[in-house]
Parts: structure tokens; sequence; C-alpha cells
């Protein structure tokens, strides 16, 4: 089943809204793969989405380092424990196991839980410091830096 984004899943910053969107459609774009049976696919969005978490994950975790967001420390490691299972459905894939729906059936419980409460706690409680952040162009941006430096 597809996830469709609905407006409980927004934090308010936009930029990691955007990015939890694109996530989403990485989880959307697996569930094609399976209903089309396509293994080929279904390892091109393993790899990509993989990729793409441990950036955003690197970005989350540097805003919030920034904001001085006082739980940085446990978020990071729920961070570094789903990249470890992701890890481990890579490989299962990579010795040739059907692993796409149970793949499915953890990113879209794990992430989304991840999003409402884990991602919530860290936008309710520090949204002014976050915001002032993303927001500030002085300096050429802590935001366009921070992309280039995990995005590019
Ligand atoms: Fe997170």
């Amino acid at each position: 089943m597809s996830i469709e984004w609905t407006k409980d899943l927004n934090t308010g910053i936009d930029v990691i809204d955007e990015q939890h969107q694109r996530i989403v459609d990485y989880i959307n774009q697996l569930n094609k793969a399976i209903i089309r049976q396509n293994d080929h696919l279904v390892g091109g969005v393993l790899i990509e989405l993989a990729d793409y978490c441990v950036s955003h994950f690197a970005f989350e975790e540097s805003l919030m380092l920034k904001a001085g967001y006082p739980y940085l420390k446990p978020h990071k490691a729920t961070h570094d424990m789903f990249v470890k299972r992701l890890k481990k459905f890579q490989d299962r894939y990579d010795q040739g196991e059907d692993v796409a729906a149970k793949l499915h059936d953890m990113l879209s419980t794990w992430l989304i839980l991840h999003i409402k409460q884990t991602d919530m706690a860290y936008a309710t409680e520090a949204r002014e410091s976050l915001l002032r952040i993303v927001q500030n162009k002085a300096n050429g941006g802590w935001l366009s830096r921070a992309m280039s430096r995990f995005f590019e």
C-alpha cells in the first residue's frame, strides 16, 4: 500500500518536510517495484533510499546540534540503529533473498513513527531556534552550506 503524505507528518520546518516527503516517495517507489515484481528496481530503490536517509539524518543531526537541542544523542542513536537495520536488508538482498515486502513494512512503520514522534519532538521543542537557523541568510546561510555539505 502506498503512503499518502498527511498533515500530521509536517514538522513545520519546510526543509525537513521536503526531505521527509522524498523519503516517503522512495518508500512508494519500493511499493511500485513490489507490485510490478521488479527485483532490479527494488535493489535500485534500496541503494538510493539508504543513501538519502544517511544524508538526511546527518543534515537533521547537524541542525539539532546547531539549535542546541538537548536530546540529539538519543535521537542520533535511533538514526544509527535504523541505518544498521537497513544495511542488514541490503546484505540479505545482495545474497539473493526476496526482502522487498519485509523491507517495505519496516520502512513504512519505522519512518512514519519516527517522523511523528522523534522528529516532531525536536520540531516542537526547538521550533524557534530551528526556524532562526534555517531562515538566516547572513554569511551565506547555514542552510545552503549544510545542503551542499550533506547532499552533493
Ligand atoms: Fe530523525
